[in-house]
């Protein structure tokens, strides 16, 4: 398990990299995948990370860092219910989360982070795996709801 003060560290690192990367990217799908790319080196914890777009009828996979992922998912997950509840949900095992959709037995543990635009529409999310029971906290709530906005800056 990261402390809570190495991961502040690693989350500095990250967003420094993140906004040096991204001064000459526009296009949200170039932005995801730079952020999704800079997290997953950044955080050692991170096993799986990546982008679903909240559509009419299901989330569909954006750009991701990890093995092989569910491309289409039922809003009845951890995913759709941070889009729902246009609010990060933390899930310390995710055995223990009704509706839970696995996609990498190896995940047990998840933060999804939702992705508003200016008007507050959630137009997709940012979900992140780990292979650890209670990998994710307050800290990783905090940061992440700084990352993810960036990717929307232009
Ligand atoms: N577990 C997610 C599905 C996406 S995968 O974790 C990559 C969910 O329950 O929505």
């Amino acid at each position: 398990m990261v402390n809570p003060k190495d991961k502040e560290t690693l989350y500095k690192k990250a967003i420094k990299e993140i906004r040096e990367r991204l001064v000459n990217t526009s296009g949200i799908i170039p932005r995801m995948a730079t952020v999704a790319a800079v997290l997953k080196n950044t955080l050692p914890y991170f096993f799986w990370c990546g982008f679903y777009f909240a559509e009419e009828e299901e989330m569909v996979i954006g750009p991701y860092q990890g093995t092989s992922a569910c491309a289409n998912i039922a809003y009845s997950g951890v995913c759709g219910a941070a889009a729902r509840k246009q609010a990060t949900v933390v899930v310390p095992d995710v055995h223990k989360f009704p509706g839970h959709i696995p996609c990498d037995d190896k995940s047990k543990a998840e933060i999804v982070v939702p992705v508003a635009d200016s008007g507050g529409r959630v137009i997709a999310v940012f979900d992140v795996d780990a292979t650890e029971v209670e990998a994710f906290d307050q800290v990783d709530k905090k940061f992440l709801e700084q990352i993810i906005p960036i990717v929307l800056e232009k």
